[in-house]
């Protein structure tokens, strides 16, 4: 589904990324964990399409999308979750979840939209109770929650999501995860993007570890699990905030 070969990222004349190769297949949901800094979020910026990398190839779904707008992307299946979440806060819930659906709005299909988002209710019952609620005024694990149903609405074949845990209350954490592994059990194909190991190994099934612009580690989640000093490290990570 997506194929990741050798790219280089740049700011400027700073290179952030410096040769990344990944893949993840149809159906599968893949980890890239980091510590700050490590190029995550540059890293799925690429892959939607608001950075291009200075080499190297990517394909999504078999085509290359070097030379593809991000708009046309999402229009493709691409669905990113961002950093910060980046809803509009003055639209209540379920506006933000219409403007997830815009891309589908040209092709007709209205039951279909309303159908999603039944699903998204079903997958988040508290965006349901608060529909009318303004965004901006969800707590953070609601506004996660909205983010990545507003995210479903577009209807991806390929989910990327930039550190969905961040900032969280451990207990808002697992009902996060809890809604990314049913979605994973029902075959959507996902990259997260995490710096903590626990979120990332109880959603994905293997994981990539991204250090300083490399891809330093490539382990099953249960390797990640099994490999104690591997875990420490990487653990260790955030650590030192
Ligand atoms: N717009 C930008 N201009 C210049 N440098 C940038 C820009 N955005 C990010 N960087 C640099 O690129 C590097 C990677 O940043 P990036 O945001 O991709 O890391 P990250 O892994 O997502 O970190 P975090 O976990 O803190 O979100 C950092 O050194 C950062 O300072
Ligand atoms: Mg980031």
């Amino acid at each position: 589904m997506l194929r990741v070969d050798d790219i280089y990222v740049s700011y400027g004349k700073v290179e952030v990324l410096h040769g990344i190769t990944l893949n993840v297949a149809a159906g599968e949901a893949v980890a890239m964990l980091g510590p700050n800094g490590a190029g995550k979020t540059t890293l799925l910026r690429t892959l939607s399409g608001f950075l291009r990398p200075t080499r190297g190839r990517i394909e999504i779904a078999g085509r290359s999308v070097l030379e593809t707008e991000p708009h046309q992307l999402v229009g493709a299946g691409v669905a990113q979750v961002m950093e910060g979440r980046q809803l509009f806060g003055p639209l209540t819930v379920q506006q933000n979840l219409g403007l997830g659906a815009y891309v589908r709005y040209r092709r007709g299909g209205r039951s279909a939209i309303a159908e999603d988002l039944e699903r998204v209710f079903a997958l988040f019952p508290r965006l349901k109770e608060r529909r009318n609620q303004q965004a901006g005024t969800l707590s953070g694990g609601e506004q996660m929650m909205l983010a990545i149903g507003r995210a479903l609405m577009s209807r991806p074949k390929l989910l990327l999501l930039d550190e969905p845990s961040m900032g969280l209350a451990p207990l808002v954490v697992s009902s996060i995860v809890e809604a990314l592994t049913e979605l994973r059990d029902s075959g959507l194909t996902m990259l997260l993007v995490e710096q903590n190991p626990d979120a990332a190994v109880a959603v994905a099934t293997r994981c990539y570890v991204l250090d300083v612009g490399r891809v330093v580690h490539e382990t099953s989640a249960q390797g990640l699990l099994a490999d104690q000093e591997l875990a420490q490290y990487y653990l260790g990570f955030g650590a030192d905030e």
